[in-house]
């Protein structure tokens, strides 16, 4: 997954693209570049592997004037992170420049075609076959936008790309097709185009969200979209409310704890509006454009990936135990390829902070080829999967930088129990019931602020593990979510093998494993799998493992009985997890800051995954 950018205007274009890169850096971050248009010099192309800083550095030695030019920062899927196959990529006559986000599935049939016309390859890149592809189109009298139009005709895959020629100096032409863009119009004669909003919030709120199979050209005297069948598309602007400092650490040391801190304002976001305590409902607008058919609907498919998954597993038991409908989850990888059943009582609901991991988005595709009832749970506005379901839900969580998920987690469980009560409350779900849940999750706010309070003991209790290179965290029923989430943050920013797992199950076979290399944390808060939960950790005291227990506030006796205790307040059992998974966050931070590892950028990892 690439971030690209592209500015025409009047400033210089050097400093606003690598502005724009910067804040893209969380979307791959494994080599970079530019091309500008230089006026006396034709175009002026420069890309470095490895960290954007690499570019900056390599910049500082030339003198690059001209106020139009795009760049990349790419997430490696074809040919490796090196200087060569960074891009922009160019054709035989480096006459065309262009940067990519996404993969081209029939690049190697594209290039022997191309190949056999004679056109000379530098690079591994399937991108490169495109500007080839290009060129072969882009006869003297074509103009770029319909040579850009005839090529990708020619794709089977995704992209997101920006293109400009030294023959045609006074334009940009872009297109997608499942990689977002969108156009940036910051004043008549200045526009941008990129892949996501925070690379262009410092010059302009205003966009245009551009659609799948949408090319647009854009030159000083505006710009405009069409289809690649040259259909013209007129479409609104829309506006970003989000701040660019919203983006920022705000002093924090890493992205990572500053929207772990950002959670209890996450929730009173997403509950604005929404929740109608005295009534003991939620008040969905998406939701309710289905009320209707929502009514018909008697099982419900959660789709979703990584940390989302995991989400929608503690959703499922929401939505079954409040709402009474049959609801499963399924990894979006897997359902794209299996064959689901799929019947007009179906509904499929797809969980995803980006709203353009491919796999999920892939998924949807393959609900709305079958005619299902599509929903959406997403945090970015305008994205993909947000545009194509028949309505959703935004998490309003604000942009998720670090690339392990936190508080958009957090927001996904704050959606699913609002959908859980509009959905409940449509059937069997009784207005005190109702109103109960409301309650607690109004209450929640200041009971995550209260678990923040404890970073520092956290703090102290990572000291205590960070050595540990093997974990297991264990929990039942709603909190068996919660274990696979803890798990995923350790092991994604500290590279430490930690593993989320039912605790009922370990004595199947894991607790081979257990011995004093390892630590378990149970999540086991004085519910109603409390109990059981104890008698698992007496299990693996047995056997010499270093247990952490997290429960609620005020339980003396599991103190006797776990080497270390986290605590949490009370709330309905539905809602521990939004309250458990504060304190395994924090520790995973602390853990991976004193693993000195790179917390908002581990290695091998991107923010959205946009490509298979
Ligand atoms: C979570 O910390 C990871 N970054 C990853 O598992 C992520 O949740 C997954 O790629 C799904 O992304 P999405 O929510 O944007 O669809």
């Amino acid at each position: 997954m690439c971030g690209i950018i592209g500015y025409i205007g009047k400033k210089e274009a050097q400093p606003i693209l690598m502005e724009g890169l910067k804040r893209m850096e969380y979307r791959g971050y494994d080599s970079a570049g530019l091309a500008i248009i230089a006026q006396e010099r034709g175009v002026f192309s420069l890309k470095k592997s490895g960290k954007l800083q690499n570019l900056s550095q390599e910049l500082k030695a030339h003198v690059v004037q001209g106020t139009a030019g795009i760049g990349h920062i790419r997430w490696a899927t074809h040919g490796v992170p090196n200087d060569i196959n960074a891009h922009p990529h160019s054709d035989c006559k480096e006459e065309i420049f262009i940067i990519h986000n996404g993969i081209i599935e029939n690049f190697s049939q594209l290039k022997q075609k191309l190949q056999k016309d004679k056109h000379q390859f530098v690079t591994a890149t399937d991108t490169e076959v495109l500007a080839h592809l290009i060129e072969s189109y882009y006869e003297k009298d074509t103009l770029l936008e319909d040579a850009v139009s005839q090529a990708l005709k020619e794709v089977v895959g995704t992209y997101g790309i920006a293109v400009l020629s030294s023959r045609e100096p006074q334009k940009i032409v872009a297109a997608r097709l499942g990689s977002p863009l969108i156009v940036g119009i910051i004043a008549q004669g200045e526009y941008m185009v990129a892949s996501d909003v925070t690379a262009i919030l410092p010059q302009t709120r205003e966009v245009v969200y551009l659609e799948e199979g949408e090319i647009v050209t854009v030159t000083r005297a505006g710009y405009s979209i069409k289809t690649l069948n040259n259909q013209a598309i007129d479409r609104k602007t829309s506006r970003v409310d989000w701040d660019a400092e919203q983006a920022e650490k705000k002093g924090f040391a890493h992205f990572m704890l500053k929207e772990i801190m950002e959670q209890p304002e996450v929730v009173q976001n997403g509950l604005r509006g929404r929740l109608v305590a005295e009534d003991g409902i939620a008040h969905l607008g998406g939701f309710n454009e289905q009320a209707k058919q929502w009514r018909k609907i008697n099982r419900i498919i959660l789709v979703a990936c990584g940390t989302a998954a995991y989400a929608a597993q503690i959703g499922s038991y929401m939505i079954e135990e409040y709402a009474g409908v049959a609801t499963v989850v399924e990894i979006g990888s897997e359902f794209r390829y299996r064959k689901p059943v799929l019947n007009d009582k179906t509904a499929v609901v797809i969980v995803s902070q980006s709203g353009e991991t491919a796999d999920s988005i892939a998924a949807l595709r393959e609900a709305k080829r079958h005619g299902v009832l599509t929903f959406s749970i997403v945090n970015v506005v305008g994205s993909t999967i947000a545009r194509e379901v028949d309505s959703g839900m935004y998490i309003h969580a604000g942009p998720e930088i670090a690339v392990a998920s936190t508080k958009a987690f957090m927001g996904m469980l704050n959606m699913l129990a609002l959908f859980t009560l509009a959905l409940g409350r449509q059937r069997h779900l009784s207005l005190v019931t109702g109103q109960r849940i409301a309650k607690e999750l109004l209450a929640l706010p200041e009971k995550i602020q209260q678990i923040l309070e404890q970073n520092d003991q956290i703090k102290a209790l990572a000291q205590k593990y960070f050595k540990y290179d093997h974990a297991f965290y264990l929990g039942r029923k709603y909190n068996f979510g919660t274990a696979l989430e803890g798990a995923l943050k350790l092991k994604e920013i500290s590279y430490a093998h930690a593993e989320g797992y039912p605790a009922g199950d370990l004595k199947h076979g894991p607790l081979a494993l257990i011995d004093e290399r390892f630590f378990l944390l149970f999540i086991a808060p004085q519910d109603s799998v409390y109990e059981k939960n104890i008698s698992n950790i007496q299990e693996v005291k047995a056997r010499r493992g270093k247990v952490i227990a997290l429960t609620t506030i005020g339980n003396k006796e599991i103190a006797d009985l776990a080497d270390d205790v986290l605590f949490i307040p009370k709330t309905l059992e539905m809602l521990t997890p939004m309250l458990a998974i504060v304190p395994l966050q924090l520790l995973a931070y602390h853990v991976a800051v004193l693993r000195q590892c790179d917390v908002d950028q581990p290695r091998n990892l991107a923010k959205s995954v946009t490509v298979e």
